[in-house]
């Protein structure tokens, strides 16, 4: 036999500012559920642990009813000990990944890049130390956003100041500054890793996307890179692959893997299909538009062929694990529904940190990790409730058109 528990005094008591969002995007999951209390039909699936007694924390998919704001755990065996203690804090206490943008400026002009309409400027190195002190967690930096890093004339101070405090830096580059000056900066100050972006083996199609980039130029950085790291003896930077593919050359990742392997590349990051994301579209240009109807059949190939290039290529989430790169559950689906539950922390190069790399615009002035302990950050009222909800997968409006709602 089994019965419902009305959990919401404990749910006040433990997190009363945890609260799903009035507003949200239609949720993905097909159910709702009679509310024990209120006997409406609107409940919906929250993930949390729950205690029983003094026993240890077990998984629970409480329900909450938007009608009557009341949380409840339904088909409780009836000889269960009583409920003591619920916690939706689900996600890691102490982040070790920092995502901060060091510059929005590049020398290519990808049709594609939100980077491009972005006021272009860089990060202050002095802000860049700021973000250390602020973060004495962190262990691991990707100096990543809507700009070439390499274009930082500051880039190897940071990569220095890193060093200094143990934190492993790593990158995604268009891979066009590769000079051997770069070449032997980047083993020096030990970056960790370098993802380098190739959307096509065919240079007249590898330009039309990469506006005014040079395909040749970019194998051979990566070729002078890898070699001069054996020769010089340096483990470090590892070198990974990216890239965006298209409905025009959607089945080319084989071929961009094998090529990418002669020249010296050794780990498989990922590939994607253009960015759905409602507030990307409008940059998009209206020749290109045609390409948002073919992001699923984009996303099919990519997927199929990632199995076959991660026999090629180490997968990147090995290299992480090996390297106590801590940048997993990234999006995953939990039981309830797709959900965000991306455990490391998104900063743009003003210090503003948004609940996810995809969102440009700051949220709140009290999340900025140039004026603000990462600590005094995630403890924040507001900014536990969004991570909580992103975690649920009840996505506010600025999420529209992610693949993850
Ligand atoms: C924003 S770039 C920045 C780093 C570097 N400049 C580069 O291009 O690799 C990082 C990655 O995002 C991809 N990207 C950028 N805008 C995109 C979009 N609208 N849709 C899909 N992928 C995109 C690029 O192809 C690249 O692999
Ligand atoms: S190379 Fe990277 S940052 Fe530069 S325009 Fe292309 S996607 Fe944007």
């Amino acid at each position: 036999m089994t019965k419902s528990l009305n959990l919401t005094r404990l749910w006040h008591k433990a997190h009363s500012h945890l609260q799903p969002f009035t507003e949200h995007l239609a949720l993905a999951d097909k159910h709702s559920f009679v509310c024990p209390i209120c006997t409406k039909h609107n409940a919906f699936k929250l993930v949390a642990q729950v205690r029983f007694g003094e026993h240890s924390w077990e998984s629970a998919e409480p329900i909450y009813c938007p009608d009557c704001h009341e949380y409840s755990l339904l088909d409780v065996p009836n000889n269960k000990a009583p409920l003591t203690a619920v916690d939706a804090r689900l996600w890691s206490a102490e982040p070790t990944f920092l995502n901060i943008e060091p510059t929005t400026r590049c020398n290519f002009n990808c049709w594609y890049c939100v980077g491009r309409h972005m006021q272009q400027e860089d990060i202050k190195v002095e802000n860049f130390a700021q973000v250390l002190d602020n973060f004495p967690t962190v262990k691991t930096i990707a100096l990543v956003g809507e700009g070439e890093p390499l274009m930082h004339k500051g880039f190897f101070d940071m990569a220095h100041m890193a060093k200094e405090r143990n934190v492993r830096v790593m990158i995604i580059s268009n891979g066009s500054t590769l000079s051997t000056s770069i070449v032997k900066q980047l083993c020096e100050s030990e970056v960790a890793y370098i993802g380098i972006s190739i959307d096509s083996i065919d240079p007249e199609v590898f330009a039309s996307s990469r506006i005014d980039g040079k395909l040749e130029q970019i194998w051979q950085g990566i070729q002078r890179l890898r070699e001069y790291r054996d020769a010089n003896g340096f483990q470090y930077p590892k070198i990974g692959l990216k890239g965006t593919l298209f409905s025009y050359n959607k089945d080319e990742l084989p071929s961009i893997v094998a090529m990418a392997k002669s020249y010296g590349v050794e780990i498989f990051e990922s590939f994607q299909a253009l960015n759905p994301m409602s507030t990307y579209i409008p940059i998009y240009p209206e020749t290109s538009l045609n390409e948002v109807e073919h992001i699923d059949e984009v996303a099919h190939a990519i997927n199929q062929d990632s199995i076959q290039a991660t026999e090629q290529l180490l997968p990147f989430a090995e290299f992480c694990a090996a390297e106590g790169i801590e940048i997993d559950k990234n999006g995953s689906a939990n039981n309830v529904r797709n959900n965000c539950d991306e455990q490391w922390v998104y900063s743009l190069l003003s210090g503003d940190i948004t609940p996810c790399c995809q969102i440009k615009t700051p949220i709140s002035p009290t999340w900025n990790l140039f004026n603000y302990s990462l600590t005094d950050i995630l403890s924040d009222h507001q900014y536990e409730n969004t991570r909580f909800n992103l975690w649920n997968g009840i996505f506010p409006s600025y999420c529209d058109g992610c693949w993850k709602t």
